[in-house]
């Protein structure tokens, strides 16, 4: 049945369901993530006969939907500490239930209007915290960090080689960036033409940031091979160790060569809220471009991530297209985002990040921001004093590495998952696999870490032969 005739009723049952899942979950009660056979999962969730019949009501949902709940990850458990997901406030999830019903892809004015004046209102802001002047700038809500890296240097080399619309990629062009740039870096020069080996990776000290004293050599090897710089691509913060390229030295090295900067702010942008932490991004109103995830620390859920540029004709400038049936030479009122995005159906995004802020105000995200990367630092101040935890560096965000002995440490992790009450990471660094959490969980306290370093220290344990 096409009409919405049982969605209050599923609705609130939804509601109800979710609402208790969540209280669990922040309770710390119930394991922090499930990894069943995904076999036994489709049979549990008895997929295949839903997908053959249908029929599904209000009572059989609300029926189905806790078995369903019982095999995610709880994102809202303070022992969640595994990647850089946002924990969607209550704000951002209204947002989602909304949309979820209205269904506005609201790139053209015309078909969501309300949307669109929130995703305005929002970049707005966006653009007065980065430092980039709201009239002569400009900025747009993409479907995540990923494809907003490559709006962004979709942009860079709109700037620098205008004819690539049109004619292709010649192979004079490189990018500059750390090995610790995201990979989504590396695919956006691949999906862009330039091909991967046009990355050229910036030499960076023992903590992967990139090293501003060398960057006149980078250039010079750059030129050199015959390559002419479409950007250089610097990180606020790296995904996996949380540190902060220096983006000050960077802009200034950047404004004298005339070299596109684009910022990767994905997961430290919001530090730009807290008084505390915004000097990690001292600097950053230099950059040509940067991007910044609201799915991240701004606890809207997936996704929702904002380019912006510092001279808003760059964006338009980057899609070069028309299309008779959506871009009309006058539009009777409002304004079309279909110039700057990759996206044609566009979700309301503007509406969950909206609501998250109206419902915590900036200062209360800041708060959010601050307390989480506070509760990192003294993971970091507790644990570093014992003898055979090793922490390569003092964190700068809510980013933690560090190793457990000189025992395999993803052995440690999969003896932590399997007990159930921590879900932490790992990566590489210097050749090195380490630990690796995020604090995201607002109810991750102390008494967590302080329970987790127990877990730890069981887990590091030699088994019994
Ligand atoms: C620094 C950085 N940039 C980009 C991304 C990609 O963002 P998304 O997962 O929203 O595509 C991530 C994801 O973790 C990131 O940490």
């Amino acid at each position: 049945m096409v009409v919405m005739d049982d969605y209050a009723a599923s609705a609130h049952a939804a509601v109800e369901l979710l609402a208790g899942h969540v209280a669990e979950a922040r309770a710390g009660r119930g394991p922090v993530t499930a990894q069943p056979n995904p076999d036994d999962l489709a049979a549990e969730l008895e997929l295949d006969r839903w997908i053959r019949d249908g029929g599904m009501d209000p009572n059989s949902f609300a029926n189905w939907l806790p078995r369903y709940l019982d095999a995610t990850v709880r994102l809202h458990h303070p022992g969640e500490m595994i990647h850089q997901v946002g924990v969607p406030s209550t704000g951002a999830a209204l947002g989602d239930l909304v949309h979820g019903a209205t269904n506005n892809p609201m790139a053209k004015y015309e078909m969501g209007a309300a949307g669109a004046t929130l995703e305005r209102a929002v970049v707005n802001w966006m653009l007065d915290k980065v430092g980039f002047d709201r009239e002569a700038g400009a900025g747009v809500l993409t479907h995540g960090g990923s494809l907003a890296n490559l709006t962004a240097l979709l942009a860079a080399r709109a700037s620098v080689a205008p004819g690539a619309w049109r004619g292709g990629v010649r192979d004079d062009l490189a990018l500059l960036a750390p090995p610790s740039a995201h990979y989504s870096i590396r695919r956006a020069a691949a999906i862009l033409g330039l091909g991967e080996d046009a990355v050229i990776e910036l030499e960076v000290d023992e903590l992967e940031r990139i090293r501003p004293d060398r960057l006149p050599a980078a250039l010079a090897h750059c030129q050199d091979a015959g390559r002419r710089p479409m950007a250089l691509v610097a990180v606020a913060c790296a995904t996996s160790t949380g540190l902060h390229d220096d983006l000050r030295e960077l802009g200034s090295f950047c404004a004298e060569r005339g070299v596109w900067l684009h910022v990767d702010a994905a997961h430290g942008g919001s530090a730009l809220l807290s008084e505390r932490h915004r000097h990690l991004l001292d600097g950053i109103e230099r950059a040509d471009s940067v991007i910044w995830d609201a799915h991240k620390m701004l606890r809207t859920s997936g996704l929702c991530a904002a380019v912006l540029v510092r001279r808003g004709s760059h964006l338009p400038a980057a899609f070069r297209q028309s299309g008779e049936y959506l871009f009309y030479e006058q539009e009777s009122v409002g304004f079309d985002l279909l110039d700057r995005a990759l996206e044609t159906t566009k979700t309301t995004l503007g509406l969950k990040l909206f609501l998250s802020l109206a419902w915590a105000g900036e200062r209360g995200l800041g708060d959010y921001v601050a307390s989480r990367y506070d509760m990192a630092h003294r993971f970091y101040d507790a644990l570093s004093r014992e003898p055979d935890l090793v922490f390569p560096y003092a964190p700068e965000s809510n980013i933690v590495c560090f190793r457990v002995g000189d025992g395999d440490q993803l052995a440690i992790r999969d003896r932590l998952l399997a007990d159930g009450r921590f879900h932490i990471g790992s990566t590489m660094l210097g050749g090195e696999r380490y630990l690796r959490l995020v604090v995201m969980a607002p109810d991750t306290d102390m008494a967590t870490l302080d329970e987790l370093r127990l877990a730890l220290r069981a887990a590091s344990t030699p088994l019994p032969a």
